[in-house]
């Protein structure tokens, strides 16, 4: 039975995190409880069970929640939004089952990122098991998809490399034909890869080193290309490698955008401008100075730095922000905000 409409100005959201006992899910949690709008209501994870403030301290004496596992008719009872920080392949077990009893849902994984379940099983290796709602989700970059995100039931929060690399990249991709060529040279602190223990977390083995992974074979390639198509209205193709720097959290886009024809700096600095004239989470850095991790870190900031080659061929594009806020839980809220009709930066300034 579908909840009774909700007046959501007028009302405080009930919400509800299920994977919380992760790094999304606490940052979820954490920027929830400072939200205005939302009562947090019920959270929910995997294995971990027990009071939130037990499991991460950081939350003691700032909720009594406790963490129980998953279930769809108590979360039903309780929540009219639920974020998933779940892994790929579980949200998709759990997203018809909360749509169909009314609740609003934003998905954190990539389980409804990408649009044919056919690319998504090529890339993730398992079948999508719920390809119903594929295009009922709504992608969730709020700066090119502001007007579907408003109202929508179902939001697939893009992933952290993506959010960086698609907003970095945009403004040319919707205006020059003359595109020859995009590399894009991606590096990411170690929670991007989850709370889960693996030899590659380590201290020991991330501390001190610098390394590519998933060299031109990474996941979130399928997914940036796929958006920017649909930005420049033709299939745009990049080249993707990953990276992992021995810090906690952040990313740090380069990007290599080789024109036929070519640009000035001054030129694509007002382009970029112009495009993100409006936005708040977007920050422009002036010509000479490139975007740096520590300035975005634990914000919902976009920071973007341009230049141009000497024979104005080659644009150097650098986008920074935090993987757990802007590229997922900080986008999570801005997303439900605009989803339940509050201000879009309400909880992440
Ligand atoms: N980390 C990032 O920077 C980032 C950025 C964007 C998107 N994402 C995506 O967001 C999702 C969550 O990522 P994360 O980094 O927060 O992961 P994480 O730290 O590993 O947390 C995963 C959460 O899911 C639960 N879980 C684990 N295995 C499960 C299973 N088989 N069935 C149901 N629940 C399970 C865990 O509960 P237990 O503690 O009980 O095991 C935990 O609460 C992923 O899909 C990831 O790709 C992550």
């Amino acid at each position: 039975m579908p909840n009774k409409e909700l007046e959501y100005s007028s009302k405080t959201i009930r919400a509800g995190v299920w994977g919380v006992s992760g790094y999304t899910g606490r940052e979820v949690l954490g920027l929830l409880l400072k939200h205005p709008g939302v009562r947090v209501t019920d959270v929910a994870a995997n294995n971990t069970q027990g009071p939130v403030a037990e499991i991460f301290p950081e939350f003691l004496n700032r909720t009594t929640l406790v963490c129980h596992p998953f279930s769809i008719k108590e979360t039903v009872k309780k929540c009219d939004v639920v974020f998933l920080a779940l892994p790929h392949t579980e949200s998709m077990k759990a997203a018809p089952k909360l749509l169909k009893a009314g609740l609003k849902v934003v998905d954190l994984s990539a389980d409804y990122r990408l649009k044919k379940a056919q690319v998504y099983e090529t890339w993730y290796g398992h079948r999508h098991v719920d390809t119903g709602n594929l295009n009922k989700a709504v992608y969730g970059l709020p700066e090119l998809f502001r007007q579907k995100i408003k109202g929508a039931a179902f939001v697939a929060n893009p992933g952290c490399y993506p959010t960086a690399a698609i907003l970095g990249l945009a403004p040319l991709i919707a205006t020059r034909k003359d595109i020859q060529s995009i590399v894009v040279d991606a590096k990411s602190g170690i929670s991007g890869a989850g709370r889960k223990a693996t030899v590659d977390k380590l201290f020991a083995e991330a501390n001190g080193n610098f390394k590519a992974y998933k060299v031109l074979s990474h996941q979130h390639a399928p997914e940036i290309e796929q958006y920017l198509s649909q930005l420049a209205g033709r299939a745009t193709s990049i080249h993707f490698v990953a990276h992992l720097l021995p810090i906690t959290r952040g990313i740090l886009n380069t990007m290599y955008v080789h024109l036929e024809e070519g640009i000035t700096a001054n030129q694509v600095h007002s382009l970029y401008k112009k495009f993100y004239k409006i936005e708040p989470f977007v920050r422009l850095h002036p010509l000479g100075r490139q975007p740096e991790i520590k300035n975005v870190a634990n914000t919902n900031f976009c920071d973007i730095g341009l230049a141009v080659s000497p024979d104005k061929k080659l644009v150097v594009i650098t986008s920074a922000i935090d993987n757990l806020v802007k590229g997922a839980a900080g986008q999570a809220v801005q997303n439900m905000n605009l989803m339940v009709g509050f201000n879009e930066t309400e909880g992440l300034l």
